[in-house]
This record gives structure tokens, C-alpha cells and sequence, in this order.
């Protein structure tokens, strides 16, 4: 069930033809002004300014129950800028799937409504909708060559055979299986089967192309180069990508933003460093990389700090932190790398005696677990060149880190908790 499989007019493939082709130009002549695979706080910017100027989608107020009761999808509000790489990343049963087949049109909406183009999408079905999908399952059909796969759709809507030998030559290049085509998908890996699924998606030259968990069946290094892959192919075409997957170092890899869901709602929408630098809540510091936690209260949130006194009295400073005030209670986050380790104190704030419960080589760095201000689970991640104090179970250290290293967010803002 493939939204791209279904026939389009030939008066439509035109139009997006010169659509695919005015975007590339744009491309070219640096007038697009989303980056693609942009990963920093500018692209982030650029990428907010283009989906609000030029946005392909938009969910306004998306809904969607199943049983009438539970909504699985609560209010969704996301615009995405034409050209963007954009992950929906989240734990299983998040609402991302359904997000996405709401946008392809193989769910209804319960309530809102999905614009493409700035049209509504209801009632439109999913082979009107200009889209291409790209599933985990890539079902390729076993009897045909690859080529023929690919040219298959092409040819049911009766495109000429030359102009469907170049779509398929250009489309089997574009993903680097030139020479391949008259093989079967049994002769090929299931990462060049993959390929094919992506170069089928694409055949149509669609503005918009949708991809759910592609890379889940694939093994870790094989993940790692499709992502690589997936993003220059992305930075070629200039066409828009919504991928979904629950792998955040992908998402962090691949997307220009990512809109990180939780029981069906968006917790946090911005650039993979954004979000990985400035977590808003407990919960995206920790579904994002590792992240140690401490609880306390706020004793006072000013301009320039915020300063938290730990359960064990301990205090902290923080960068001022949005939406606590005094006596609210905080977590106080601190990535694993932030945290440099010492025999002596030194001068300075969020000083603390540690105790090392638990030493682990990995080659290019060094993890140690800490009792810290009560937390037995306080991690330190070493880098193989920086200056390591010979630290095993049972020694004792100190731990440090910068004000501007640690975040101080809402204590309800954790796992299955409303924020
Ligand atoms: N067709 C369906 N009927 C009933 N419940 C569904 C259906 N599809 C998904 N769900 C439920 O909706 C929730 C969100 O699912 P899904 O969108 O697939 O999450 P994700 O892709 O983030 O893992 C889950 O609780 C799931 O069980
Ligand atoms: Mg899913």
C-alpha cells in the first residue's frame, strides 16, 4: 500500500517535473533557505524562517483517536519547511506512524486538519497527494529485475520507455546501484534493496517523500552509511523528507529539525543541537543522549543564575531557567562529557565528592559510574586523550562542571508526565 505505487495524471508529473526542477535551481543559486543536513544553531534559524515563509505541511490541531476515548495523536500543531529534513523521533507508540499516515492519507484525521501547499487535505486520498513513502518492509517484487521495479509504475501510467529507461537509470544512480538494474531483489543486499526502495519513492519526482523507520532491518553499519547516504541525497534533490524513528542518534545524524513526540504530542521541535544543547524538559534531556539527573528545589531563579539546593543540600547553579521560580521543585541535568574529575577542589561552583562505583573501557574513551549527591547512577564519560586520573572502584574524586553545562528543568517535566 504505497501512496508513490498509485497512477498520477501525466498533466501532474509535469507540474512537479518543474517543481523539483525550480527547487533545484533555487538550490543552486542559494535562494532555498533551508540547509540541508544543517546541524547548527544558524541552519535551525534559516530552516524556522523558511517553514514559516515557505512551509510545504502543516498539521493545525491534529487529533486522532482509535476507540473514541484515548487520543493517540493530541493536538499536533507542526509546519514544515518546504525542502526540510524533518524526524519525528519518540518511543514506540508515540503517535509517529500514525502522524505520518495521517499525512499520507491512509488514516483520517479525528479532528484539525493536514494542509499540503496551503490545501486541505481532507477528503483528498493518498494518490492525489504528491507523495512518495518509504517503509521498513521495502517489499520489492521478487520476479522482476530491478529496473522493472522501478520502471513498473511508470510504465502503468504509460510513460514513454525511453523516458522511463532515463528516470530509472538516473534514479538507480542517484542511489548508487548503477549497473544493477537487471539483477533480481534476491541478488542484492538488503541495504542495496533498500536503495531501491528509496530510488522507487523517488521515481515520481515528488515534493514531498515520507520514510517510516527505512532503516530498522538493517544492521548498525550499514544504518549508519544509509543515513549518510539518505542526507546527501536529500541535499541533491532539495525535496521535503518526514522521517520517523526512535533511533535519536539517527535523528540527530540526519534531520535538519527533529520534533521529538511523547504520547502523541510534540515535547520539543528544534535543530539536533538545540535540542541536544538546550533540552526543555526532563524528559527530551533524556531520551536525547545521557544525561544525569539530580532533584532539588529552587532557592532562587535570577538573571544571571538559578541557583538549586540538592536533596542532600548540596547547592547548584544553573543558567537562569524558564518558568521556575523559587521553592518549585527541579531536576537539574548535567551531560555525562561535561563533567571533568579532579583529585583536589578547586575554586568554583558545582564542586562535589564522588565516589567511583564502576570503571568501563570502550576503547576511545573511559565511562565512569559515581556516587554523586546520592545519585549511585551518576555518569562521567572520560575521552581517551583527556588528562585521566587513574580512577578504579571504591576511589574516591571530585566532579565539576560549568554552570553553563547544566540545565535546571520542571521536575514534572519527565517520562509520562504532562508538562
Ligand atoms: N489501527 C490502529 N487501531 C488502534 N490503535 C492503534 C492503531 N494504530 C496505532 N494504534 C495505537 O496508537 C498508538 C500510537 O501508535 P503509533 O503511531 O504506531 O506509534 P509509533 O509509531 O510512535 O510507535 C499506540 O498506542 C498504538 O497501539
Ligand atoms: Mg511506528
Amino acid at each position: 500500500m504505497q501512496a508513490s505505487s498509485e497512477p498520477l495524471e501525466d498533466a501532474e508529473i509535469g507540474v512537479r517535473d518543474r517543481v523539483v526542477a525550480r527547487m533545484a535551481n533555487d538550490r543552486q543559486s542559494g535562494v532555498q533557505s533551508v540547509t540541508a543536513g544543517g546541524t547548527s544553531a544558524a541552519a535551525f534559524q534559516r530552516g524556522r524562517a523558511a517553514s514559516q515563509t515557505d512551509c510545504i505541511v502543516r498539521f493545525v490541531g491534529v487529533s486522532k483517536s482509535f476507540d473514541g476515548s484515548t487520543r493517540v495523536v493530541d493536538d499536533l500543531n507542526l509546519e514544515i519547511g518546504r525542502g526540510e529534513f524533518l524526524t519525528m523521533l519518540g518511543p514506540s507508540g508515540s503517535g509517529k506512524t500514525t502522524s505520518l499516515m495521517m499525512l499520507a492519507g491512509f488514516e483520517g484525521v479525528s479532528s484539525g486538519d493536514i494542509l499540503i501547499d496551503g490545501h486541505s487535505m481532507r477528503g483528498v486520498p493518498p494518490y492525489r497527494r504528491n507523495i512518495g513513502m518509504v517503509f521498513q518492509n521495502y517489499a520489492l517484487f521478487p520476479h522482476l529485475t530491478i529496473a522493472e521495479n522501478l520502471g513498473f509504475p511508470l510504465l502503468a501510467r504509460r510513460m514513454p520507455r525511453n523516458d522511463i529507461r532515463e528516470r530509472v537509470r538516473q534514479a538507480l544512480d542517484l542511489v548508487q546501484l548503477s549497473g544493477m538494474g537487471e539483477r533480481r531483489p534476491a541478488q542484492l543486499s538488503g541495504g542495496q534493496q533498500q536503495r531501491v526502495a528509496v530510488a522507487r519513492a523517488l521515481i515520481y519526482q515528488p515534493s514531498l517523500v515520507l520514510m517510516d523507520e527505512p532503516l530498522g532491518a538493517l544492521d548498525k553499519q550499514l544504518r549508519e552509511q544509509m543515513q549518510l547516504e539518505l542526507k546527501r541525497i536529500h541535499a541533491r534533490l532539495g525535496v521535503t523528507f518526514v522521517y520517523v524513528t526512535h533511533d535519536q542518534t539517527e535523528a540527530l545524524t540526519i534531520s535538519d529539525r527533529i520534533a521529538v513526540f511523547d504520547q502523541g504530542r510534540i515535547r520539543q521541535l528544534a535543530s539536533p543541537a538545540q535540542l541536544y544543547e538546550a533540552p526543555e524538559s526532563v524528559f527530551v534531556a533524556q531520551f536525547l543522549g545521557e544525561t544525569n539527573c539530580l532533584g532539588g528545589t529552587v532557592v532562587e531563579n535570577a538573571q544571571s543564575s538559578c541557583r538549586v539546593t540538592l536533596e542532600t543540600g548540596d547547592i547548584v547553579l544553573a543558567p537562569p531557567a524558564i518558568g521556575l521560580r523559587a521553592g518549585d521543585p527541579t531536576v537539574v541535568c548535567v551531560r555525562p562529557e561535561s563533567i571533568q574529575l579532579s583529585a583536589m577542589r578547586h575554586d568554583g561552583p558545582n564542586q562535589f565528592r564522588a565516589e567511583v562505583l564502576e570503571r568501563i573501557y570502550l576503547g576511545d574513551h573511559v565511562r565512569l559510574r559515581l556516587r554523586v549527591c546520592g545519585n549511585d547512577d551518576f555518569l562521567v564519560k572520560l575521552h581517551r586523550d583527556s588528562p585521566m586520573p587513574a580512577l578504579h572502584a571504591g576511589d574516591w574524586s571530585f566532579v565539576r562542571w560549568q554552570p553553563d553545562d547544566c540545565r535546571a528543568l520542571p521536575a514534572s517535566s519527565g517520562a509520562n508526565k504532562a508538562v
